[in-house]
């Protein structure tokens, strides 16, 4: 059974995450101490504003995470929020994990006022699109390409 909870009521796990990101994306974490990693998800967690950060348990073992926050890069500033920061631990994935992540972070931006919620994956598309979400167009960075996603809420 899938439980999602907010990163605010659990965070002891933050150590944990921090060191998933870490293997997850060495290069981009290659200048981060493990305290910098920590307090940076220390700032997600929160309840009612953005950034906000949610986790998954699996039969009440932390299984995977997703956060719904505002969007840095200025190029994108029109698709607010975004969800983003999706990580599902190896030995819990093709499960649904992912999936269930993605509908709490839908349900959240909706409880929140908002009219529409964005994305930009490879590795997530066959999950949003199966959740009803419309590719937006193709946004190319300096590794590669991604593609952009909207859901209307
Ligand atoms: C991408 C990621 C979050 C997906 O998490 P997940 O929990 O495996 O996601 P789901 O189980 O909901 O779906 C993944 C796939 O498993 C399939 N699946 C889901 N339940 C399944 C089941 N019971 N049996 C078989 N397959 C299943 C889904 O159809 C989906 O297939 P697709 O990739 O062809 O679309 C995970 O692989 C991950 O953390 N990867 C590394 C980090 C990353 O790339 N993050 C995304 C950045 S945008």
């Amino acid at each position: 059974m899938i439980t999602i909870d907010f990163l605010a009521d659990h965070i002891d796990v933050i150590p944990t995450l921090a060191q998933w990101f870490r293997a997850q994306w060495p290069d981009y974490f290659a200048d981060w101490s493990q305290e910098d990693m920590e307090q940076d998800f220390r700032e997600d967690a929160s309840r009612e504003r953005l950034p906000i950060r949610l986790v998954a348990f699996v039969a009440g073992e932390l299984a995977g995470t997703i956060i719904l926050r505002t969007r840095e890069e200025r190029r994108l500033a029109d698709y607010q929020p975004e969800l983003g920061g999706l990580y599902v631990r190896e030995s819990h994935r093709r499960q649904g994990v992912g999936a269930e992540l993605v509908r709490e972070g839908m349900s959240l931006a909706r409880t929140l006022g908002y009219s529409a919620v964005y994305a930009t994956t490879v590795a997530a598309a066959g999950i949003l699109e199966r959740l009803g979400w419309e590719f937006v167009k193709t946004i190319v960075h300096e590794d590669g390409e991604n593609s952009l996603y909207c859901c209307n809420l």
